[in-house]
């Protein structure tokens, strides 16, 4: 004789599962999502970066507290590029051989592009103006 509480508990367990799915399901479309909704990625105001020898040509370096990436592909030319990375807004951690990494997922950027070498970023760094001013790094809206 079959009890009727092992076809109830097995559905139970069932249902269960399917709920935590579909949580999963919406954790990571609120993580994609909320790469745009955490305040401007790029300075709204000039920002000195300090003396401009501090970026070493064909290089890059990373400003953590100004969430900023400079490149000097040459002598005297700057790009620079938020260090908000695309995927999900965290700060990326490391430049080093022309490449930018993301700690969170593992994103890798190209220094001196922004543009994305390894996913699961799916856009590039985006590019902010910077000049050098007497000897200064400038970046921001008015650079
Ligand atoms: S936030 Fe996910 S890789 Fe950077």
């Amino acid at each position: 004789m079959s009890s009727p509480a092992v076809p109830s508990a097995s559905r139970r367990t069932v249902l269960r599962g399917a709920a935590l799915a579909g949580a999963a399901g919406l954790g990571a479309a609120a993580c994609t999502g909320g790469a745009g909704a955490r305040g401007p990625a790029a300075p709204t105001a000039p920002v000195d970066l300090g003396a401009e020898g501090e970026v070493p040509v064909g290089g890059a370096r990373l400003y953590r507290e100004e969430k900023l990436v400079v490149a000097q592909p040459a002598k005297g030319e700057y790009k620079a590029f938020s260090a908000v990375c695309t995927h999900a807004g965290c700060v990326v951690d490391k430049v080093e051989d022309g490449k930018v990494r993301c700690p969170c997922h593992g994103s890798v950027f190209e220094a001196a592009t922004g543009k994305v070498l390894q996913g699961p970023a799916g856009a590039p760094l985006p590019s902010v103006p910077v000049k050098a001013d007497g000897g200064k790094l400038i970046a921001g809206p008015d650079a």
